[in-house]
């Protein structure tokens, strides 16, 4: 441990300009132009820019101005993920989406479309359904108020008392739609109908997912926990793995947290990917040990085969039974490393088996958030996707290991549990801003210079 952190305090070489130097070691394209993973074009993409040194202001994350500026110039045009398609899979099933005062219904109608209107009834405005509601095999949205009904392509269905409103055309009287759109298994919504169209802003991700199939897996757990801090506070937690040697100390021996390599694809897609399984490249250890780190005999590693190797295969064939799935084509990366794609403004996806997380993180107000969680698994092999778990809800106080069978919980309410403290020092700080690293922290700084183009416009 004392030599890790002498070698990674070293200062970095003078003659390098800003963004260019890189922890010593191992880089994760060293590592993976050795095994398998090679052969995955979008694992082996590598795009870093410097994008500044300078502070970035605390009042972005702390004042009520700068929180409205959001809800007024990025919520409403930004896309945004609503639900998972298997959470409408038949007709008549909707979900209700809401970030800040917007408010969408998610409708599967008769033709299997899927759509989007606002959730606001156009006779006195209330509500069809609930936030964060969903129902199912409806043939009409009916305003619980008055008994206006629509299709569910979202035209006037019936006016009760109907000779009352002579001044109303029936086809000028549907529901308001908003672009919607769906990519690996996510309905996407956007409440700005003059947006771009959702193919160009996900930018790499169709690409880069396009055969790890988001698509063909199912919610296996989902949580709902609210946090203390701004969404971009606490997303940031989890932009970066840097925070591993402090923040999870107990993954240093087994991972190369300080060599994880960082990524902007573009103004709205950025990536880390961590080298799990690895052992610790700043620390001396032999095959056998890191495999005995990784839970398993160290006296069982196979000659000529490196500990990462093993474990993968061993987990391909453990969690291949467990889920009972096909595992064996999947490439070493995949099966093991922790590989976080974000996608601006609030949404994460990782490609990963073992660590198969996606969230998302919505504002309640400037200094409160809610995260949610989904873990997404592979479909068996019958096909039969199993039904989406049930949304768990956790307090600010709530521990995650509330939730049953998630294995990661110990690792988020380490993350979570930083976020009283850094709230509160942000809010406290006479500094100007915070001082960001010019490699591990570029993708917070990324989403800044992304939001700056909303909020100018
Ligand atoms: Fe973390």
């Amino acid at each position: 441990m004392k030599e890790m952190i002498e070698e990674l305090s070293k200062p970095s070489d003078p003659s390098l300009a800003p963004g260019e130097a890189r922890s010593p070691g191992r880089s994760v394209e060293e590592l993976l132009s050795t095994e398998d993973s090679a052969n995955e074009p979008g694992l082996m993409a590598n795009s870093y820019q410097f994008l500044g040194d300078q502070d970035l202001p605390f009042s972005r994350y702390t004042s009520p101005e700068f929180y409205d500026l959001e809800m007024k110039h990025l919520w409403p045009k930004v896309w945004q993920w609503a639900c998972r398609e298997e959470h409408i899979p038949k007709p008549g099933d909707f979900q209700v989406y809401d970030v800040g005062p917007y408010s969408a219904i998610v409708v599967r109608g008769m033709d299997n479309e899927i759509r989007a209107f606002v959730n606001s009834c156009p006779h006195r405005g209330m509500q069809f359904a609930d936030a964060g509601s969903s129902g199912s095999g409806k043939q009409f949205l009916r305003c619980p108020f008055h008994g206006m009904s629509w299709n569910l392509d979202g035209s006037l269905k019936e006016i009760p008392c109907r000779w009352d409103f002579p001044h109303v055309k029936d086809d000028e009287f549907g529901l308001t739609e908003i672009p919607s759109g769906v990519w690996g298994g996510f309905v996407f919504i956007n409440f700005d109908e003059d947006c771009e169209p959702l193919t160009d802003f996900l930018e790499v991700l169709p690409e880069h997912f396009k055969d790890w199939g988001l698509e063909d897996r199912y919610v296996a757990i989902h949580t709902y926990k609210e946090l203390p801090g701004n969404w971009k506070m606490c997303m940031e937690g989890f932009l970066e793995a840097f925070h591993v040697l402090a923040t999870h100390p107990e993954g240093l021996r087994t991972s190369s947290w300080a060599n994880t390599q960082y990524d902007v694809f573009g103004k709205n897609v950025s990536r880390f990917l961590q080298n799990l399984s690895t052992g610790n490249p700043h620390m001396d250890q032999s095959e056998a040990e890191i495999y005995g780190e990784l839970g398993n005999n160290p006296d069982d590693l196979p000659e000529g085969k490196s500990a990462r190797e093993q474990h993968a295969d061993n987990l391909r064939s453990a969690m291949g039974q467990a889920l009972d799935v096909d595992l064996s084509e999947v490439s070493t990366s995949i099966m093991l490393d922790s590989i976080e794609y974000h996608l601006f403004p609030n949404a994460c996806f990782f490609p990963g088996i073992q660590i198969p997380l996606i969230y998302r993180f919505r504002p309640t107000s400037v200094g409160t958030c809610v995260h949610e969680i989904m873990i997404l698994q592979p479909v068996p092999k019958s096909g039969e996707r199993p039904a989406p778990a049930e949304v768990s809800k956790l307090s600010i106080e709530d521990s995650y290991k509330k939730v049953e069978g998630f294995a990661l919980a110990h690792v988020l309410d380490q993350d979570t549990e930083n976020f009283h403290r850094q709230w509160r020092g942000m809010n406290a700080s006479f500094k100007q801003g915070q001082t960001l690293g010019n490699y591990q922290e570029v993708r917070i700084r990324n989403l800044h210079n992304t939001l700056d183009e909303y909020l100018n416009t």
